[in-house]
């Protein structure tokens, strides 16, 4: 848990959308992040503080000349204890205030008295985020804090359009994003994910039981660390993460297709990919039916993908496999190493209990034509932060 212990300030303002922050805190609370929270007046009308104090654990704040709170002087402890302050739901009345240097609540001089960085999530009616006046406000806002944008749908009021807060999930994310070192900040990385899934027929196909956890959370974690990422994905059952430019593909032949698009312009990329090593020679147009006797399938083999990269990849690039074994784990993954021409590789034995396919853990060994690191049992997004640590270092 990467983010445990950090203190985040959330306010909450006056629209529909604050008691979607309640799951957001559940979030952050469940990852062992400190949560305080401030309410203003009109975010007491919406959501209770007794329903915060109890998600939160902690004293919810909103008096700003509360005898209980006063003597630490509130504004400044909160603005001083922050890692990050998130106002969300952002009313179009808090942006102004913001935008105009006004402190007239517990809130607003909490943002003023801060160093730390503060992300706000505006939330609320299509025709007052199009106001021309609030978006002056926000141009302004944006030029001293970050801002993370809302999403189309339908709102509370019936009203279709842009001001729908984003998915708590996204949210969630784009607070580790603010919260994150920048170890690669501004590098175009591109990770492969997921398994391939080569047809026989219309109803039938050869895969694998790749999830796609590992590599997701690969790109989860370079975005994280400041990379322009692109996710290559086969058919998984994950959400799309926040961020990132995705890519959906089914067979070997459309991820070889979609790696070698702009192959030339990644510094880093990272097959964590389950490719299907064969594929059925003939696609049946209709549906084999059973004839009573046995079936032979002609499959021929897929393109290596990695080999193929390791040749036509930018020079200076970092070129990282993974090596998916059953047996003589360390031995195998050096000879793909060499064989595939890779910078470093990363072995998981996919027989072991905890690692390999669908769990959400993984035990590996980083290999490198200099290095071996074995790691022990960790949460796949633990190892993709080893993995870019280890990488960056050279
Ligand atoms: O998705 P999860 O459920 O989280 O599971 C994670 C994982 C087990 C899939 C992952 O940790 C992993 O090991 N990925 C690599 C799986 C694999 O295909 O290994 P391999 O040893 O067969 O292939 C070696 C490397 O060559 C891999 O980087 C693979 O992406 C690549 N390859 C393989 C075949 C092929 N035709 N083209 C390739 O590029």
């Amino acid at each position: 848990m990467i983010f445990k212990g950090k203190n985040i300030v959330i306010g909450i303002t006056g629209g529909i959308a604050a008691y979607k922050i309640c799951d957001l805190i559940r979030l952050l609370v469940k990852d062992e992040i400190n949560v305080d929270v401030i309410l203003t007046k009109a975010a007491k009308e919406f959501v209770t503080p007794l329903t915060i104090q109890t998600l939160t654990s902690n004293p919810v704040y909103w008096d700003m000349f509360s005898v209980d709170f006063e003597p630490k002087i509130g504004h400044i402890s909160l603005a001083q204890k922050a890692d990050l302050i998130v106002v969300a739901p952002a009313t179009a009345d808090i942006i102004a205030k913001v935008a105009s240097g006004i402190c007239d609540d517990l809130l607003t001089t909490t943002i003023c008295a801060t160093k730390s960085p503060v992300l706000f999530i505006p939330s609320m009616n299509v025709n007052m985020w199009d106001n021309p006046i609030f978006q002056e406000n926000l141009c302004k806002v944006k030029k001293f804090y970050k801002v993370m944008e809302p999403v189309e749908g339908l709102l509370a009021c019936g009203d279709y359009g842009k001001g729908k807060l984003p998915d708590v999930e996204d949210i969630f994310e784009e607070i580790k994003i603010c919260l994150s070192k920048k170890l690669i900040d501004g590098k175009r990385v591109l990770i492969t994910a997921g398994p391939t899934v080569e047809e026989i027929d219309p109803v039938r196909y050869i895969s694998n039981y790749s999830s796609g956890k590992m590599g997701y959370a690969l790109a989860k974690v370079a975005k994280r660390l400041g990379a322009d990422v692109t996710l290559i994905s086969g058919p998984t059952a994950l959400r799309k993460p926040y961020g990132i430019n995705f890519v959906s593909i089914k067979s070997a032949d459309d991820m070889h297709r979609a790696v070698f698009k702009d192959i030339k312009s990644f510094d880093i990329i990272i097959m964590a990919a389950a490719v299907a090593d064969y594929k059925p020679m003939k696609k049946a147009d209709k549906k084999i039916k059973k004839s009573g006797k046995s079936l032979t399938l002609d499959l021929v083999q897929n393109v290596d993908i990695l080999k193929d990269i390791s040749v036509k990849r930018k020079k200076g690039s970092l070129l990282v496999g993974f090596a998916a074994e059953t047996e003589s784990l360390i031995e195998n993954a050096q000879k793909k190493l060499i064989e595939k021409n890779l910078d470093y590789i990363v072995a998981n034995d996919v027989k072991e209990e905890g690692s390999g396919f669908q769990v959400d853990t993984n035990r590996a060994a980083i290999i490198g034509k200099n290095l071996l690191v074995k790691l022990p049992l960790m949460s796949k997004e633990d190892l993709a932060y080893k993995i870019f640590e280890l990488i960056n270092k050279g």
